[in-house]
């Protein structure tokens, strides 16, 4: 690879802090919190913020980025943006990265554009790698399951990107556990290299270890699990009302204000409790919570800020849960998370 002088010179020390952990019963390894964008790399975005966000990562040892089609507004621009960061800061380390992009959700107009067809996901990874400016892409998901189209087509079409060479490892997300099952069989039949769940998990949301855990265990897959801070709601910023900063207040679809309740604001007061006899904040204590099980092999966050990015780094200083912690957590908590 030809390599660019570039202004960004990244940290020696950036593998020291970091952890990594194999994804499943697989030879890749992820970091053990890696850096989405989803929100806050689109072009209604500051660029510059973006770009010092992914360098401060970088730096920080977090190798993962993790994009799908439609993230930025408008859809596609978080992978124009995050293309044109690599191209500017990072093409020298092209091979330090592991790079992940999605197609399920609505992409384009008429019956071609959304879900789970062969068509679908292999038109939209040649759109995915032109916005990135990228050959290939690391790990390639169908974003959801598709209860319309055969599982083996939307199974045939992730095994295809891999033998064309535009992927070198396939995942899927938002599957249910009984469907995961399956998909695990028919990659398995195939040998695709199928390595990654990508479920929503956090305190607030803890479907995942009901059943889909134990499948991912059984079958050797990594989960890489999404929005462990319940987009920002576990963290003391909402604590005294709703900051104009915050995404609540944006206003973006995915989060509202009837999401602030009162149990939630008072849940994180107690949870606040134990993260600060931890020496960690509630933000910090959410991550590293999410990352107690096996099976998760790293937490996907979210950031506005370069701060965030590195306190939520600072979750590593501590992962380690005693059974009384857990227990009072899982108090504090209720049934319902
Ligand atoms: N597969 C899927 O279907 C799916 C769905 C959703 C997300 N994801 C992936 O998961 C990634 C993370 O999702 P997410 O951003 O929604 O989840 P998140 O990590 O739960 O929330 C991130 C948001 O929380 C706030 N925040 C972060 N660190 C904070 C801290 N230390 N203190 C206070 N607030 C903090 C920020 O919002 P403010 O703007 O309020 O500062 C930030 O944008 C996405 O980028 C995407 O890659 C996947």
């Amino acid at each position: 690879m030809e390599r660019r002088t570039l202004s960004y010179i990244p940290k020696e020390n950036r593998y020291e802090q970091m952890r990594y952990n194999y994804l499943g019963k697989n030879g890749l390894k992820v970091p053990a919190i890696s850096l989405g964008l989803y929100r806050n790399f689109g072009d209604t975005d500051d660029f510059a913020a973006a770009k010092k966000m992914i360098t401060t990562a970088f730096d920080l040892g977090i190798t993962h980025f993790d994009l799908a089609n439609n993230y930025g507004e408008p859809s596609g621009s978080a992978e124009i943006n995050f293309g044109r960061i690599l191209n500017e800061e990072l093409s020298n380390y092209r091979d330090e990265l592991l790079i992940a992009t999605k197609a399920g959700y609505d992409m384009w107009p008429g019956p071609y554009g959304e879900w789970g067809s062969r068509k679908y996901m292999l038109s939209s990874l040649d759109q995915s790698l032109k916005r990135l400016k990228l050959d290939y892409v690391d790990i390639y998901y169908s974003h959801r399951y598709d209860p319309q189209t055969p599982l083996e087509e939307t199974v045939g079409a992730l095994d295809t990107a891999v033998r064309q060479g535009k992927a070198l490892y396939v995942g899927v997300s938002n599957y249910p556990a009984d469907v995961t099952r399956k998909v695990i069989k028919l990659f398995k039949e195939l040998k695709t290299p199928f390595v990654s769940h990508q479920p929503n998990y956090s305190m607030f949301l803890r479907d995942a270890e009901n059943e889909l855990f134990n499948v991912l265990d059984e079958g050797g897959i990594g989960a890489i699990v999404f929005q462990p801070l319940y987009q920002g709601l576990l963290s003391t910023k909402y604590v005294q009302g709703i900051p104009n900063d915050s995404r609540v207040a944006k206003g973006v679809d995915s989060i509202s204000a009837e999401q602030v309740t009162k149990e939630r604001i008072e849940k994180v007061q107690k949870l606040k409790a134990i993260a600060a006899e931890r020496n960690q904040s509630v933000a910090q204590m959410a991550i590293a919570w999410t990352l107690r099980h096996q099976v998760v092999a790293s937490a996907l966050i979210g950031a506005s800020k370069t701060e965030q990015v590195i306190e939520n780094v600072g979750a590593l200083d501590n992962l380690s849960f005693t059974f009384e912690e857990l227990q009072a957590i899982d108090n504090i908590l209720g049934t319902f998370g």
